[in-house]
Parts: structure tokens; sequence; C-alpha cells
């Protein structure tokens, strides 16, 4: 109970800044380019077909604009930590506008 209560309060935290949309001002084709490039191969890999399916499986593990950007930086240390922070955003407002659909 306590966890999840400050879980809430970093939640709101986290995204309170972020009243405009999520990943305002990233470019979506700018990130779809890098993403294409970068990010499909191993996904699709791992969950067959061109990879989208990671976004879109029921059991998908991200919930908000929040936990998104944190994984891009996640699996952006899979890469070696080869993106700039601009990078992430305009892979977040592609990923963003075509799967997950986050105001
Ligand atoms: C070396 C392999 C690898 C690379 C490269 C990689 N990913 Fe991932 N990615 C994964 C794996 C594995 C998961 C699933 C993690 C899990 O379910 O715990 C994942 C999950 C994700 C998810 C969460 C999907 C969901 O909703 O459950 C996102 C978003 C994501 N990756 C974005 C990216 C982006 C953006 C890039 C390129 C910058 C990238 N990944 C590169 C392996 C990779």
């Amino acid at each position: 109970m306590k966890k999840k209560t400050l879980y809430a309060a970093a939640t709101c935290l986290l995204s309170a800044p972020a009243l405009a949309a999520p990943f305002a001002g990233g470019s979506a084709s700018a990130g779809k380019a890098i993403h294409d490039k970068q990010c499909v191969a191993c996904h699709a890999a791992r969950f067959g077909g061109d990879g989208s399916k990671i976004y879109t499986r029921t059991e998908r593990r991200i919930k908000d604009a929040g936990q998104l950007a944190q994984q891009i930086t996640t699996c952006n240390a899979n890469l070696g930590n080869t993106l700039f922070p601009e990078d992430e955003r305009n892979i977040g407002a592609y990923l963003n506008q075509q799967f997950y659909r986050f105001k």
C-alpha cells in the first residue's frame, strides 16, 4: 500500500511538467528513421514479424508516456547508448503516434 502510494506520487511528479503533449517537439518522421534502422531488428528477432507486436501485445509493459521514455532509454543502453536525448524524443514521438497514443 505504501509502495503503491509512493509510486503514484512519483508518476504524478514525472508527468506534471508534461501538460503539453508527450514528446512535444519530437519529430515522428525522424524518430521512425532511427527506429527502423536501430530498433526493429532486435525486436523482430525476438517477437517475429516486423517487430511491432512488441508494442501492441496485450501484456505490453508500457502504460504511460513516462514509462515509454524510460524504456527507450533502457533499450538505447542495449545499443551502447548511441542515441542523443533528441533522438530518444523523436523515437518517442513516433512510437506514441503510431502505437501507444498517450495523451
Ligand atoms: C538488443 C535487443 C534490443 C534492441 C536493440 C532494442 N530493444 Fe526494445 N526491447 C527489447 C526487449 C527484449 C524488450 C522486451 C522487454 C520486456 O518485455 O521486459 C524490448 C521492449 C521495448 C519496448 C516496450 C514494449 C512494450 O510496450 O512492452 C519499447 C518501447 C522498446 N523496446 C523500444 C526500443 C527502441 C526505441 C529501441 C531503439 C532505440 C529498442 N527498443 C532497441 C530488446 C531490444
